[in-house]
């Protein structure tokens, strides 16, 4: 396991930790904000995380334990916006306390299957626990990484994710292995921290630790190039929320940034996208 494997491990244990005894997850602060991975709120009691918040609506998430609402950390809503259908087979990868994975199961319905995948005991715990309490039977939790799909090729019809990838080191290997575990004619529908355009180096790791993203996120056109060398096609990303500098205004402070020399040079060009792409061969 790679160095930012492991600090992304230890980083989402604790975030499962704090929801399983009873607070919202979050997974940074003001000691860990050399890899914080989930927006600028912890760092401003009561400030609204413009990452993480308002993603799902309450008529989606009737019905869910609302400890399974409290533990989402995305940064989009992949399952509003992948077409399901009842009977498909969907991996959810990094599935967190498994809120995409309980709404997956309700759309795909008894006759069809949902997987989460995730390295992280704590959050598999917390996620098997909010199966329980959402009472659904065609839910699987996996553990392992995403680098390694603990499933055989050719064998779900959708694959969705909720700003993960951006987490990973080996970004080809977690296409590869998504490619790999599609159906042909299956389709990728993932939501993920995107980068649009040139931001100085420096500049961009900092407002990269705002977003999440601890091993970078990748540019939308680099994104696309790596999914049709992994064998897909009819890629396209579609922004979800673009952040502006203001947004991480509290975070880049704390990092001795002026936001107003900066904000040019970062406006606008981090969004969370929704990115789409299909296995060909059906
Ligand atoms: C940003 S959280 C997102 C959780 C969930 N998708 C959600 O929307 O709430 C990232 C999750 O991915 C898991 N994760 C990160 N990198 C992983 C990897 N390489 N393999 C498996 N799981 C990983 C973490 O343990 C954590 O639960």
């Amino acid at each position: 396991m790679s160095d930012i494997t492991k600090i992304v491990k230890e980083r989402y244990g604790k975030a499962a930790l704090q929801v399983l005894s009873g607070s919202t997850a979050s997974c940074c602060g003001p000691s860990s904000q050399e890899s914080s991975c989930c927006g600028a709120s912890p760092l401003v009691p009561g400030a609204v995380d413009p990452i993480t918040a308002n993603l799902y609506d309450e008529q989606q998430t009737g019905g869910l334990p609302p400890e399974a609402v409290l533990a989402s950390l995305g940064c989009g809503n992949p399952t509003a916006l992948a077409a399901l259908h009842p009977g498909e087979v969907v991996l959810d990868l990094g599935s967190g306390g498994g809120i995409d994975v309980l709404l997956s199961a309700r759309r795909v319905g008894p006759s069809g299957k949902a997987y989460g995948l995730d390295m992280t005991d704590e959050m598999l715990a917390l996620a098997r626990e909010n199966q329980r309490k959402a009472g659904l039977d065609n839910v699987e939790f996996l553990k392992g990484q995403i680098e390694e799909i603990p499933l055989p090729e050719n064998s779900v019809d959708v694959i969705i994710s909720n700003c993960v990838i951006n987490l990973s080191a080996d970004k080809d290997r977690v296409l590869a292995e998504a490619f790999r575990v599609l159906k042909p004619g299956g389709r990728l529908a993932v939501s993920d921290v995107v980068v649009r355009g040139e931001i100085p180096p420096e500049i961009r790791r900092s407002v990269e630790l705002w977003v999440g993203c601890i091993s970078g996120a990748l540019d939308e056109s680099v994104y696309v190039e790596k999914l049709r060398q992994a064998g897909f096609v009819d890629v396209s990303i579609e922004p979800t929320r673009v952040y502006r500098a203001e947004d991480a205004r509290d975070f880049l402070n704390t990092q001795d940034i002026d936001l107003d020399t900066i904000a040019p040079l970062v406006d606008n060009k981090f969004y969370s996208g929704f990115i789409r792409a299909t296995k060909p061969g059906q």
